[in-house]
């Protein structure tokens, strides 16, 4: 994606002092960056804080995601925002979720429309409450014909339950005669899950320090590079951002082959 340097540097100045936007280069900005948002709640408690604060606070780290994407040229950033297991949550924690999510999609839509941002969603959206669903089809449709980065929502989204869906669809064209079962491959597998048409994410980070995929992208994070960092979603800013750039771009990726120096 096209970068805007002159609104980069403006929005990465006063750097703090181990890291500056000299650090990362700029014509090897990963394609996709991927975020499993993790740590709202500790983030509350450690203050004294109700959790709902720290899932307040996260939306205005997301906006900060969101922005800090575009400045950087990403093409597809995505976000784990809910899981299929989070519904386990106690019920007025999922009710403020849907409810954060139906507002904040709202108040933003005019930020999608500034940087051509385009929606995006993954994930089973009829199991949601209507007004969310509403909100989400919304942000599709005033999106529709942006054209700049794509921003991806995983929202009742579970990987396991994504890929056995692809099987079954697959298995319905078999049925129909439409595909011959030796025809199926990874590519064709790969049509059927949300991400269809998207590269798979170069970089995954999680915040709040857990090593764990929990569920998340499991196809599409086969090559993929993790960041892991302790630092708690609602603190995690454009240079933590940068941070997990910086440590992607010194890394080989090798791909199973050897290392490419
Ligand atoms: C993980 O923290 C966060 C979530 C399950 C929800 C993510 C939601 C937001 C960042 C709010 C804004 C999102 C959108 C899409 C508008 P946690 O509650 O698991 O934290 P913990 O591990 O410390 O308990």
């Amino acid at each position: 994606m096209q970068i805007d340097e002159d609104k980069l540097r403006s929005y990465y100045a006063e750097a703090p002092e181990d890291i500056s936007l000299a650090d990362v280069d700029l014509a090897r900005i990963p394609h996709h960056v991927s975020i499993i948002m993790d740590g709202n709640g500790r983030w509350a408690q450690a203050r004294g804080l109700d959790r709902s604060e720290g899932h307040v606070a996260g939306v205005d780290s997301l906006r900060e995601a969101v922005t800090t994407s575009v400045r950087l040229g990403v093409d597809v950033f995505s976000v784990y925002a809910f899981s299929t297991e989070n519904w386990r949550r106690p019920q007025h924690e999922v009710d403020l979720l849907m409810h954060l999510f139906a507002t904040t999609l709202v108040a933003e839509l005019p930020l999608f429309h500034q940087e051509n941002v385009k929606l995006r969603f993954f994930g089973d959206l009829d199991a949601l409450p209507q007004e969310t669903r509403d909100v989400f089809q919304q942000g599709l449709d005033e999106t529709a014909d942006h054209t700049g980065m794509t921003f991806a929502l995983a929202v009742n989204y579970g990987s396991r339950a994504e890929i056995v869906k692809a099987a079954r669809e697959l298995a319905a064209e078999a049925v129909r005669g439409d595909i011959q079962p030796q025809d199926i491959d990874a590519d064709m597998l790969a049509g059927h899950l949300y991400t269809a048409g998207l590269p798979d994410p170069e970089l995954l980070i999680r915040t709040s320090g857990e090593q764990r995929l929990s569920n998340y992208l499991l196809w599409q994070l086969a090559y993929t590079e993790f960041y892991v960092t302790d630092t708690y979603w609602p603190d995690f800013s454009r240079w933590d951002y940068l941070r997990a750039i910086r440590d992607f771009q010194g890394r080989h990726r090798r791909f199973g082959g050897v290392v490419n120096k």
